[in-house]
């Protein structure tokens, strides 16, 4: 048997504040493989974005066991931590988070800064990863300058520059309307065929629906773990929503090829 990618054993997380406690996060055993492509689902505050936030490395358990690609990283101080996460995470969040003032190509080679890669080669990475979100185009334009959509195509380009194991988006379609919103997923479909593992943290049904597999929290607690027989092809409802005709292979299309097949 090979490692899972992800594994947990009672993984916990609770916050004091004033007073009380809050149990964000209740004993979760999990595993989760590589190529997976998973959403995880539940009400507000039922403990999705902690649970990210753990699995991503973003922050430390109180209790319980993570090991991600066989390390056990629960014990791990943030240096280490953050050390981790810039090699085998890339993120994507709900209002992009990209910087402001610097262009798409700038926003991501950021992450390659970090580590120690020759400025060269840190262009070439960065503009092959814009080219394979479909912005070739847009290397040069700042985040006030592209569409929401775009802009989270910047956040993805720039959480994959790395070649992280996973990629994790915490409500990845929640700033945008839903035809963009199912551009993005057809994006994260197609990355995950390519072999990229895919965490989806979302209170949407419908986003959830393209996802293989959906973990369902409540008030902290992993309370369903279902696997998806027929998860929705956003490339297909993408071409459909163009007008064009039936696009065999479209949601398998290669990295860098066209996102959205020409209408005819
Ligand atoms: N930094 C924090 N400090 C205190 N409580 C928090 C913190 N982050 C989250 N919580 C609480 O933990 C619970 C789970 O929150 P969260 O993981 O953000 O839920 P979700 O992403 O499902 O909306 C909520 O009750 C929330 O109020
Ligand atoms: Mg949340």
């Amino acid at each position: 048997m090979t490692t899972p990618l992800i594994r947990t054993e009672t993984l916990s997380k609770t916050y004091h504040i004033g007073g009380g406690d809050v149990r964000a996060l209740v004993d979760l055993s999990i595993e989760i493989a590589k190529g997976e492509m998973v959403a995880i689902m539940g009400p507000s505050g039922s403990g999705k974005s902690t649970c990210m936030n753990l699995l991503g490395c973003l922050d430390t358990p109180s209790a319980g066991n993570y090991w991600l690609a066989g390390e056990d990283v629960s014990q791990l101080d943030s240096d280490a931590l953050a050390h981790i996460r810039n090699e085998k995470v890339g993120f994507v969040f709900q209002q992009f988070n990209l910087l402001a003032r610097a262009t798409a190509l700038d926003n991501v080679e950021l992450p390659l800064t970090y580590g120690r890669v020759p400025r060269r080669l840190r262009h070439q990475k960065a503009e092959k990863a814009l080219a394979a979100v479909g912005l070739a185009d847009r290397m040069d334009h700042r985040p006030s300058q592209l569409s929401g959509g775009q802009m989270q195509r910047v956040a993805i380009a720039r959480a994959i520059v790395n070649n992280p194991h996973v990629l994790m988006a915490d409500e990845p379609t929640g700033a945008l309307d839903s035809r963009t919103g199912a551009e993005i997923m057809a994006l994260f479909q197609r990355l995950n065929a390519e072999g990229i593992t895919v965490i989806v943290v979302t209170h949407d049904e419908h986003v959830a629906a393209h996802a293989r597999r959906i973990l369902r929290f409540r008030d902290g607690r992993l309370v369903a773990d279902e696997a998806v027989a027929a998860p929705v092809r956003a490339a297909e409802a993408v071409a459909a929503a163009a007008g064009a005709v039936e696009a065999p292979g479209a949601a398998s299309a290669p990295l860098g090829g066209p996102l959205v097949p020409e209408a005819v």
